[in-house]
């Protein structure tokens, strides 16, 4: 009976999950690389974790989970490794629907896609149209994103606006910076999941994180399960957020 009860406790209270969780999906390589096979066959492990963490985040209820996929930095790597994982993109985005059919689940690539083939940007559009019409979950899948470039992004839009005459300096606010954003309709994330031993944020949502709180942990992106996503819920739970302010309790 005892055994029975602390079995089917649950990790998180599910009347209280984070509205917007980030996950930097860290570890394939070393995924496999202890198991002596090709770096690419921890990418494709880690497309596959992916499925599973989404369909959880939707279940969930969640608002929005975006999850760091290829960085600004990641063109650094050999060319090799670089064109492997674009096709998996491809692959991806290509199987994307049939991935998450019934799910209600919307897709959308925030980062800069115009470096990528042509093949890959009409996937991309093709992807986030049909998606487009479900009001679930939001998959914000982060390729060629980089914070410092989002930011350097928005500060561009609100320049060119005021050369235009539209807005004066005065009218660049906390706001009106947000709102050039690539996540400007989503709230910051509340959660930021780690996994890999690394403890850094490596350029992600480094604008939207102001007050985000972390979750790290040593497991690699591609044995991360729902189970441990359950767990870095239920941590961040225990937290107490204060904003700045004074404790609630
Ligand atoms: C994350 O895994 C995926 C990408 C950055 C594309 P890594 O490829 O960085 O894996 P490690 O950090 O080398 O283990
Ligand atoms: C961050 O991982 C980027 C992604 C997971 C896509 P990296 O492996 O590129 O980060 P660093 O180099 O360890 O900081
Ligand atoms: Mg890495």
């Amino acid at each position: 009976m005892l055994f029975k009860r602390k079995a089917t406790r649950k990790l998180y209270n599910p009347e209280a999950v984070p509205a917007h969780v980030g996950i930097i999906m860290d570890g394939n390589g070393r995924w496999a690389k202890r198991r002596g096979m090709p770096r690419m066959a921890g990418h494709r492990a880690g497309s596959n974790a992916l499925r599973d963490i989404t369909k959880a985040c939707g279940k969930m209820g969640m608002t929005a989970l975006t999850v760091y996929a290829f960085s600004t930095e990641n063109w650094k790597r050999p060319k090799e490794e670089v064109n492997n994982i674009m096709a998996l993109l491809l692959e991806f985005l290509k199987n994307a629907e049939k991935e998450i059919e019934g799910q209600n689940v919307q897709i959308r690539v925030i980062g800069d896609v115009s470096a990528f083939s042509d093949e890959l940007q009409r996937e991309i559009v093709r992807v986030e149209k049909v998606t487009g019409v479900n009001d679930g979950l939001v998959l914000n899948i982060a390729l060629n994103y980089g914070g410092r470039s989002e930011i350097t992004r928005a500060v561009r839009i609100l320049a060119d606006k005021a050369k235009k005459g539209e807005i004066n300096p005065e009218d660049i606010t906390e706001e009106s910076i947000s709102e050039c954003m690539y996540t400007s309709d989503l709230p910051d994330p509340d959660l930021i999941i780690r996994p890999s031993g690394e403890y850094r944020l490596s350029n992600f949502l480094i604008w939207q994180s102001a007050y985000s709180e972390f979750w790290f942990s040593d497991i690699l992106w591609p044995d991360f399960t729902v189970k441990d996503l359950e767990k870095a819920i239920g941590d961040f739970q225990k937290r107490n957020r204060r904003f700045g302010g004074v404790e609630e309790r």
